[in-house]
């Protein structure tokens, strides 16, 4: 259980709650059992081999997979009715970037949420965008088609869509692939700042080095929750060797110690 002190006597709802929760989605579950519950504020990494369901529980918290059993809230609600400040960084590898619409267009996607049904994003939506694209770095590119960018510069145009969308909680599926250096720290340093504005953030990550020095807490993921808690408390090496079956990369420098 990840939770920051709260107020006394405040009742505030955890950021996600996720109780006993499995997903298949042929025979094998691709999540079992899982429980998972962040505090608001949480800047959390999900770490575990390829194909440990990382992704999944990502899907289950926005509400988009079917769950066999278990129970899912964000924010102490169905996340069906938390989308609107919920933001969605998905893999990059699972979006068909060929869709015809420029960068700028997908960065106002990220305001829908706040316009509601009848009113067109305006002058200060593009605003909002032009902004956001500036602070990743893309502003030049606002007029371009969303193919023609390298994998590193879609990655950045979602996740300037995801600040547009002033959410509370962030749902990021590997955000640092394909990404250089410059722009990891960007986007590092984004979502410490985030986190320090309360705001929760729950990001799959691939690269353990880098686990300390961007996360508080971590999430070990092999279809099962095999821990979750601060990295201090779980990002250590008998917990890592269990989640990759021994195979851990011997250059892993950064190790909390057990
Ligand atoms: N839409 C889907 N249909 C069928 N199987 C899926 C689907 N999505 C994921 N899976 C399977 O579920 C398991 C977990 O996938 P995923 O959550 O993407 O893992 P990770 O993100 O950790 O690599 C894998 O075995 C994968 O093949
Ligand atoms: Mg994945």
């Amino acid at each position: 259980m990840i939770q920051r002190r709260s107020r006394e006597g405040s009742t505030e709802p955890l950021a996600l709650e996720v109780e006993g929760l499995t997903v298949t989605y042929g025979k094998e579950p691709a999540l079992w059992n899982a429980d998972v519950r962040l505090g608001r504020g949480s800047l959390a990494a999900v770490v575990g081999p390829n194909g440990a369901g990382k992704s999944t529980l990502l899907k289950a918290a926005l509400g988009v997979v079917p769950r066999v059993s278990g129970r899912v809230r964000v924010l102490g609600e169905d996340p069906a009715r938390r989308r609107r400040l919920v933001a969605y960084v998905p893999q990059r590898t699972s979006v068909d970037w060929d869709f015809p619409t420029t960068v700028l267009d997908v960065v106002m996607m990220g305001t829908y949420g706040r316009l509601g049904w009848f009113r067109r994003p305006g002058r200060e939506e593009r605003a909002m965008a032009l902004g956001a694209l500036e602070q990743m770095e893309l502003a030049d590119l606002a007029d371009r088609q969303i193919s023609e960018l390298s994998g590193g510069q879609q990655q950045r145009v979602f996740l300037a869509r995801a600040l547009v969308q002033d959410a509370e909680v962030y749902f990021m599926d590997e955000p640092f692939a394909g990404v250089d250096a410059v722009t990891e720290q960007s986007v590092a340093s984004l979502m410490g700042h985030l986190a320090q504005r309360g705001k929760t953030i729950l990001s799959v990550h691939h690269d353990l080095a880098t686990v300390p020095r961007y996360f508080e807490h971590a999430v070990l993921l092999n279809r099962v929750v095999q821990a979750v808690g601060t990295v201090k408390e779980v990002f250590h090496r008998g917990n890592l060797d269990r989640l990759y079956g021994g195979r851990v990369p011997a250059d892993v420098p950064e190790l909390a110690s057990t």
